[in-house]
């Protein structure tokens, strides 16, 4: 029995994690009770460790509170960063997905761990920026805070031998990281992530400065995966201009958790007591 669009609702943890999936029965689309099986572990990264489970098409992320700044060299611990981070990715992820831009997002399990589809990443850093912040600045020699006339969006090669290059699209191709419409996809894609997030956080009284984003292939389509989340975007307090991102790891501005605190309530979202 082929699964359906994939719509999948949480029902309790025991052991398994159990879902009610829409699947194809016959000429109609049934809810089915579905259990999967969290087993090993495939990958640990900076940020999220990654499981396999009983379904080749789902994987569950797993957000630690390890925090790593210029390609793994500044290490520490943001406490309480996991949580939020899965937290804050999975409401923006929903965001995203209502206004058409298909995500890995299947359903949260628990404060930290959530079900995601197996996609095959594309080895491309994808950044956009509203205003003038960090290596563009450094680079252009542009000053912080700088707003830009318009959105604009670069890549790094995903590679951390080599502390993930800047390139073209024109390398990707040459590379062959991406084809030609994969690339038009996830520019399109990235311009509207832009709009949702900048309405999303300005809301929260937060200006979205600039972020970073992956994709990846899901049975041939390109989906958005990764994260989304303070360690991932500058967000800039609309009032003070305080940074309340990653920065104040990276540049040791003191207020880290609580930054990362601020910006989870002010999102509205639920965080259990730690
Ligand atoms: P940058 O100005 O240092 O190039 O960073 C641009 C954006 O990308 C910023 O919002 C932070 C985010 N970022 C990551 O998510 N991961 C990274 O490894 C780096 C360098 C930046």
């Amino acid at each position: 029995m082929r699964k359906g669009k994939g719509v999948f609702k949480l029902n309790k943890l025991k052991g398994a994690f159990v879902f009610f999936a829409f699947q194809n029965a016959g000429n109609d689309l049934v809810w089915r009770k579905n259990e999967m099986q969290k087993c090993e572990q495939l990958y640990e990264g900076k940020a999220k460790k990654v499981f396999l489970t009983d379904d080749p098409d789902i994987l569950i992320v797993s957000y630690k509170d390890d925090a790593t700044a210029f390609n793994g060299l500044k290490k520490g611990t943001i406490v309480g960063k996991g949580a939020i981070n899965n937290r804050m990715t999975n409401s923006l992820f929903q965001k995203i997905e209502k206004e058409g831009v298909p995500t890995h997002f299947i359903q949260e399990l628990n404060d930290r761990e959530t079900a995601v589809r197996r996609v095959e990443i594309v080895p491309l850093e994808v950044i956009v920026r509203n205003v003038a912040a960090g290596s563009f600045s450094k680079r252009l020699g542009v000053e912080e805070g700088t707003v830009l006339a318009e959105p604009t969006i670069e890549f790094s090669y995903k590679n951390d031998e080599l502390g993930d290059p800047l390139i073209n699209s024109h390398f990707a191709k040459a590379l062959k990281l991406a084809t030609a419409r994969e690339i038009e996809i996830i520019e399109k894609y990235a311009f509207q992530v832009n709009e949702i997030l900048k309405v999303e956080y300005l809301k929260a009284g937060l200006r979205l400065i600039d972020f970073k984003i992956e994709f990846g292939r899901f049975h041939g389509k390109i989906i958005l995966a990764d994260e989304i989340s303070p360690d991932t975007c500058r967000l800039w307090d609309v009032e003070s201009g305080e940074k309340m991102d990653k920065d104040r790891f990276r540049r040791d501005l003191g207020g880290v958790e609580d930054a990362y605190i601020q910006v989870a309530k002010r999102l509205g979202l639920e965080m259990e007591s730690k």
